[in-house]
């Protein structure tokens, strides 16, 4: 298959393979680990900016908020009575939108590691009292406030390495109040790809830079989420509007 490794990326991270990748092309999971620098991805994102995420939501279904749409009775209840929303890594704010059209004004935080997302961000909302973006990565967040909803979308989880998204997941358990929600929205599958790649792990380079990420299967996710303390977890697969299947996990505390 002959296409642009950021094109490919974005089918990847939205389509996914069947299986975790074939090991014939890829570089060992050793050698990628080593390559993933904390700044890797945050570059990547600074150069993909506001425009780039804005094209890839349109061809993977999602820019009208249909991974949105379909836990929409599951955080009803958030929009509705609670106060208080988390958001880890808003990217372009696609997320923020779709809540601000809801009509409810619960406090949104934002957090997102891309400088340049993250000023754009702040300048768009900055007349918006009830809207804080945070530029940070999630590992060093330090929680000085509590919510009721988590919202992790489009496969955000995925660019975290296997130790970090156990400690994403203590942090975010932390910041949730009791019986608080997160949901964490994934690619349901990954097709087979000739981005270099080893097992779970994947590694692009392209215009943007080079961008990293580690696949987890339903069940290692499910196993995470129950050692970090979450009670409930159930998931809801869906078609995006380019048809594309995902997986949205539904996280009680
Ligand atoms: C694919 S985009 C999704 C944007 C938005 N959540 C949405 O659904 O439209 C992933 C975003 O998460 C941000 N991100 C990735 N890892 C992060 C981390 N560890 N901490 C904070 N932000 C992160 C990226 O910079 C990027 O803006």
């Amino acid at each position: 298959m002959n296409v642009r490794p950021a094109y490919f990326l974005y089918l990847l991270l939205s389509i996914g393979l069947t299986a975790f990748g074939s090991q014939e092309e890829g570089e060992t999971c050793a050698n990628i680990l080593a390559e993933w620098t904390p700044q890797a991805n945050r570059i990547y994102y600074d150069n993909v900016a506001v425009k780039g995420l804005e094209e890839w939501a349109v061809i993977k279904g999602l820019a009208s908020g249909k991974d949105l749409d379909v836990i929409k009775q599951e955080i009803s209840e958030s929009l509705r009575r609670y106060k208080t929303i988390l958001e880890i890594g808003a990217g372009n704010g696609r997320i923020i939108e779709w809540l601000l059209k809801k009509g409810t004004r619960p406090t949104i935080i934002a957090i997102e590691q891309s400088a340049v997302l993250a000023g754009t961000l702040r300048e768009k909302y900055r007349n918006i009292e009830t809207i804080s973006i945070i530029e940070t990565n999630i590992l060093n967040l330090v929680p000085s406030f509590s919510c009721d909803l988590a919202l992790w979308m489009w496969s955000g989880f995925l660019e975290l390495k296997p130790e970090e998204k156990k400690v994403a997941l203590a942090i975010v358990f932390s910041i949730l109040k009791d019986k608080g929600k997160l949901v964490i929205d994934l690619p349901r599958q990954i097709q087979e790809s000739s981005l270099s790649q080893s097992g779970d792990f994947l590694k692009v380079t392209d215009e943007y830079g080079t961008f990293f990420a580690h696949l987890i299967s339903d069940e290692a996710l499910k196993g995470m989420a129950k050692e970090a303390g979450f009670k409930r977890e159930r998931s809801i697969i869906y078609k995006t509007d380019t048809n594309i299947e995902r997986i949205s996990f539904l996280l009680e505390k």
